[in-house]
């Protein structure tokens, strides 16, 4: 069994890997600032240090508890906000993650297992995205999210350092036995804004163009539900720590979901229409993201558990 670091295990998507890390066995302590973290989202099996990645002291010093693994999810993620101020996410997410590099190597922790991002890919050049495809990334986001697959690549070859980059398509959902109850707040992303219309905490939904060149004019994502990415992070530990080579990972489905199917899905689970207006095209925005998951398969063993948007809404619309 592991002892492992999450960082960021307070947030949406590390919170449901504490909790498959803790299902599995691993024991599990926390580090989070709690700027979009929850202390609700927090397990009491796992102990919780509150603190930032920017403060090299305090990250040294919790990184020197004797860990086998790091899980790396404290990041900035808004693609918008990081196209208008940059500089945060050169702090937050590079800065920050370098400050996690070397404070363990400083310390002899080997594994690391890194959220990264379909953002690293850009506009696609063809479907579905395998990891060969070329990196362009579209926003200053998925850059960060790049950059720092580049410092691991690099570190991996001059110290003894091994990584798993996890490359998520759109995470959705919530752990379906209910653990997990800290709604994300002031998220951009599709589904929270569906769920603040459908709870009547906004009046609607603005769909960001109609005119694309897909089934019904409306963006196609590849939405995986979070628990499923949660069991992704789970194999990675343990299989750096088997031995397994560093490497970089998708994470999806392999389906493709419009954001009109996500809207009438969401319809059905929570039983009425909602107030939808179609709107102009977001800048950046490819008109489909599709996964392939063939090498995560091959290399963990993993499947997505949840494949129906239905079924994975409700486990969202379960906590409301
Ligand atoms: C982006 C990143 C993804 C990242 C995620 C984290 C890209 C290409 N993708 O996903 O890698 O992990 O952010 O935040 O950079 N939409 C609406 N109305 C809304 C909100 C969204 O129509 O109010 C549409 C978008 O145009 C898009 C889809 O819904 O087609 C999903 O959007 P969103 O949830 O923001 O995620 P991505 O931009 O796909």
């Amino acid at each position: 069994m592991a002892k492992v670091l999450v960082i960021g295990g307070a947030g949406y998507i590390g919170s449901h890997v504490v909790k498959a890390l803790l299902k599995s066995g691993h024991g599990v302590a926390v580090y989070d600032n709690l700027s979009t973290g929850q202390k609700i989202n927090l397990f009491k099996e796992a102990e919780f240090i509150e603190g930032d990645i920017l403060d090299t002291a305090a990250l040294q010093k919790a990184m020197s508890g004797g860990f086998d693994a790091v899980v790396h999810l404290a990041a900035k993620k808004a693609v918008g906000e990081s196209m208008e101020k940059p500089e945060i996410y050169s702090t937050n997410n590079i800065c920050g993650s370098l400050n996690i590099l070397n404070a363990m190597v400083g310390c002899g922790v080997r594994n690391l297992v890194f959220s990264s991002s379909a953002a690293v890919y850009g506009m696609p050049e063809y479907l579905p995205i395998d990891e060969k495809h070329p990196f362009h990334p579209l926003n200053y986001y998925g850059f960060t999210k790049l950059e720092i697959e580049k410092y691991m690549e690099w570190y991996s070859r001059l110290k003894d350092f091994r990584y798993m980059a996890l490359r998520y398509f759109n995470a959705i959902g919530y752990d379906a036995e209910g653990d997990i109850r800290g709604r994300e707040i002031g998220s951009q992303n599709l589904l929270p804004i569906v769920m603040d219309v459908a709870a009547g905490r906004r009046e609607k939904l603005s769909v960001f163009g109609r005119d694309y060149e897909t089934r019904d004019g409306t963006c196609i994502r590849d939405y995986v539900h979070v628990s499923d990415l949660a069991r992704a992070h789970v194999l990675a530990i343990e299989k750096l720590m088997a031995g397994a080579e560093s490497d970089s990972l998708n994470l999806g489905t392999g389906k493709g979901t419009s954001v009109d199917e996500m809207i009438q899905a969401a319809e059905k689970v929570v039983g009425r229409k909602l107030n939808v207006e179609y709107a102009g095209r977001r800048a950046g925005d490819p008109a489909v993201l599709v996964a392939s998951y063939d090498k995560a398969k091959k290399v963990l063993g993993w499947e997505p558990a949840y494949t129906d948007v239905e079924e994975i809404i409700r486990t969202t619309w379960n906590i409301e």
